[in-house]
């Protein structure tokens, strides 16, 4: 079959490496893809957002199945439109319709979701400009921090965690009056704080069964240490070491399970990856962790892709196929144990002004790492240059997290470009754990 994958980053380049290795993916098309994913197949400078234009272009090329890599596409609705288009309804779209996407698209639409499903997440109410009062007695409630969401999408920067009550009235006050993050602002949840370790799940589903992937961690800050600005994500491992059997029963029974009979319970015929943010709390009296919610996205990962693809064996569009039929329980699937460890490469300046257009070199000179494209291109040269924030991780698998990441840690410093930078603890808190 044909496939289509839509859009750019690291991730995609990561799900693109694994497609093309199946004999049911005959040509893969990315849009608008990136240098790396070139190599995998035709990248199409089409715009993710315009849905007839990406239509007009599956039924040209005899698309069979659509994979939706960021959430944006689906939260506006892609799945909707091609199963309400004669001419597209038969094609496979890997990836929620709009309303399955609210569980990302709107924070309180999966608070109330969890709420109503006994899933465990931190304790919470939403507001609106109308109940702003409410909002400061709710915050006189809690003990700081203080956790302020963004209802909608806000670029992964509609999250604020205020140490000081007067503070986080205020920027309560900024988010619905003021507009703080436009409209995605207009309802705010206010959460209690959860202390633990972050790590995430992954589900793929059909609707009515579903397989665990690979569980991940991921690096949101800019510094060592956890320090500085959030960021997309600055490295990923594969497996976690915490997360063990226990755990992941806890993990599927507690959170998995009810969300796919919330779902269904909803009439939500849910297609795609679930993504389960979530927070190990550590009980102090068993010494063992319970997971919670903290979010819910409706795709991957990105760079925990970068370090669950690799470990999976199985035939990925064979089984993506399944998930789209909704014959998931027929598959197998077959997780590689050796540990993964990815390293993203990233410009300088980043999260803040960063430039595009600089000459990346030393590419050729890795050889024992996976290389995942993020922002590249080409120049009018062929040099691969810059062009975004995350630019290249390079991940290793390895039998174990040390030297997995000793083998990224030698391949990163291969590539180079002015201004490069990258994390040099990736790791390292879960090395410190087992040591423990
Ligand atoms: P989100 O966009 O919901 O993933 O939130 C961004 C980040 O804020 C998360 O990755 C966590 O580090 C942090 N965070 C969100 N909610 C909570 C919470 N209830 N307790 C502690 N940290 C949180
Ligand atoms: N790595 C976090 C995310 O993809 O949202």
């Amino acid at each position: 079959m044909n496939i289509l994958l839509l859009g750019s980053g690291g991730r995609e380049h990561a799900i693109a490496y694994k497609l093309t290795q199946s004999a049911h993916c005959e040509h893969l098309y990315i849009a608008p893809g990136n240098a790396g994913t070139a190599a995998h197949g035709t990248n199409v400078a089409l715009d993710i957002n315009n849905f007839s234009a990406i239509g007009e272009f599956a039924i040209n090329n005899n698309i069979a199945m659509m994979v939706v890599g960021p959430e944006a596409p689906l939260v506006g609705g892609i799945t909707d439109f091609f199963r309400n288009s004669p001419t597209l309804r038969n094609i496979m779209v890997l990836g929620p319709d709009r309303e399955g996407a609210q569980l990302e698209g709107s924070k309180a639409y999966a608070k109330q979701f969890m709420q109503q499903y006994g899933i465990p997440t931190a304790r919470y109410r939403s507001f609106t400009a109308d109940t702003l009062e409410q909002g400061y007695a709710f915050l006189d409630t809690l003990t700081p921090p203080y956790v302020l969401k963004a209802d909608g999408l806000a670029a992964g920067k509609g999250v604020l965690i205020i140490n000081d009550l007067d503070e986080a009235k205020s920027e309560l006050r900024n988010m619905l009056v003021d507009a703080k993050f436009g409209n995605a602002s207009s309802k705010v949840v206010i959460e209690e704080y959860l202390t633990g370790i972050e790590m995430s799940a992954f589900a793929i589903t059909d609707g009515k069964s579903y397989k665990m992937l690979p569980e991940a961690k991921d690096y949101k800050r800019i510094f060592d240490g956890d320090k500085g600005p959030n960021t997309g994500g600055m490295g990923s491992v594969s497996p976690v070491c915490f997360a063990d059997q226990t755990f992941k029963d806890k993990v599927e029974q507690r959170i998995v399970q009810p969300t796919i009979r919330g779902l269904q319970e909803r009439g939500i015929d849910y297609h795609g990856f679930i993504f389960f943010g979530l927070m190990a709390v550590p009980d102090h009296e068993t010494g063992q962790y319970d997971p919670y919610v903290i979010e819910y996205n409706v795709r991957m990962g990105d760079p925990e892709t970068e370090s669950v693809f690799p470990r999976l064996l199985s035939d990925v569009a064979e089984l993506l196929r399944a998930a789209c039929t909704g014959e998931l329980d027929k598959q197998q699937l077959l997780i590689d144990p050796h540990t993964a460890a990815c390293v993203m490469m990233v410009a300088g300046g980043y999260p803040d002004h960063y430039d595009k257009g600089d000459i990346i070199y030393g590419i050729e000179n890795v050889s024992n790492s996976l290389i995942f494209h993020a922002g590249t291109k080409r120049d009018g040269q062929g040099h691969y240059v810059t062009n975004g924030g995350r630019v290249i991780c390079v991940t290793s698998l390895a039998p174990s997290l040390p030297e997995a990441l000793l083998e990224s840690y030698q391949s990163a410093a291969h590539i180079q470009w002015r201004g490069k930078f990258q994390r040099r603890d990736i790791g390292q808190d879960l090395l410190r754990l087992m040591v423990q």
